[in-house]
């Protein structure tokens, strides 16, 4: 039979999930920053600084839609799946793809660690400045298909922070 893996939505702060892995909205250099990189770095503690420099030193920085995978450090989840989304440029320059990518690749390293939830912020949506009614759609989507490929992951968590896209997401997975 098919399994079937359900997804959720959730308003709040996604450091303090007790999932699998909480994915990460992180810029190429993972160096921490501002928003929910800025609250995951904090929540963690130190060694996931540690864990993302030795990731940079040995492979360089992650392109845009790319995804590299930590452990947590003190958060409440067992990994950290740091992203880096594409910065909104119009959307002529393949914002879509690479937002859709990230989302993907993130499930790909959630399966392949053996994660059954996985927590996913709404990347991009912030500092990046992606249009968050564009946004959500092809999050949502790009979950549905990636999980074909990913039999492991039970369950999906979109965690929004603030109340736009909140209600973006409400309205989309009614
Ligand atoms: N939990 C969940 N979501 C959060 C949290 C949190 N604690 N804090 C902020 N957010 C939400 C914001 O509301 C926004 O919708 O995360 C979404 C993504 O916003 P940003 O964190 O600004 O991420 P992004 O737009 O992808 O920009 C990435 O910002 O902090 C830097 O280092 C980061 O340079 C990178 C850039």
């Amino acid at each position: 039979m098919a399994k079937e893996t359900k997804l959720r939505l959730i308003k709040g702060d996604i450091t303090t999930l007790s999932v699998d892995a909480i994915v990460n909205a992180a810029n190429s250099g993972l160096m921490g920053g501002g928003g929910v990189d800025g609250a995951i770095h904090r929540a963690a503690g130190p060694t996931l600084l540690e864990e993302c420099r030795a990731i940079v030193q040995r492979d360089g920085p992650c392109p845009p839609g790319k995804a590299v995978i930590t452990r947590a450090g003190r958060l409440p989840c067992r990994y950290v799946i740091h992203t880096v989304g594409p910065i909104w440029r119009g959307g002529n320059q393949e914002e879509d793809a690479l937002l859709a990518s990230c989302y993907r690749e993130s499930l790909v390293l959630a399966e392949r660690h053996g994660c059954r939830s996985v927590a996913f912020p709404n990347i991009s949506t912030g500092v990046y400045g992606f249009p968050k009614e564009r946004a959500a759609p092809i999050a949502l989507k790009a979950v549905q298909e990636g999980l074909s490929l990913c039999p492991t992951v039970e369950e999906v968590f979109f965690v929004c922070f603030d109340e736009e896209n909140y209600r973006i997401y409400q309205a989309l997975m009614q």
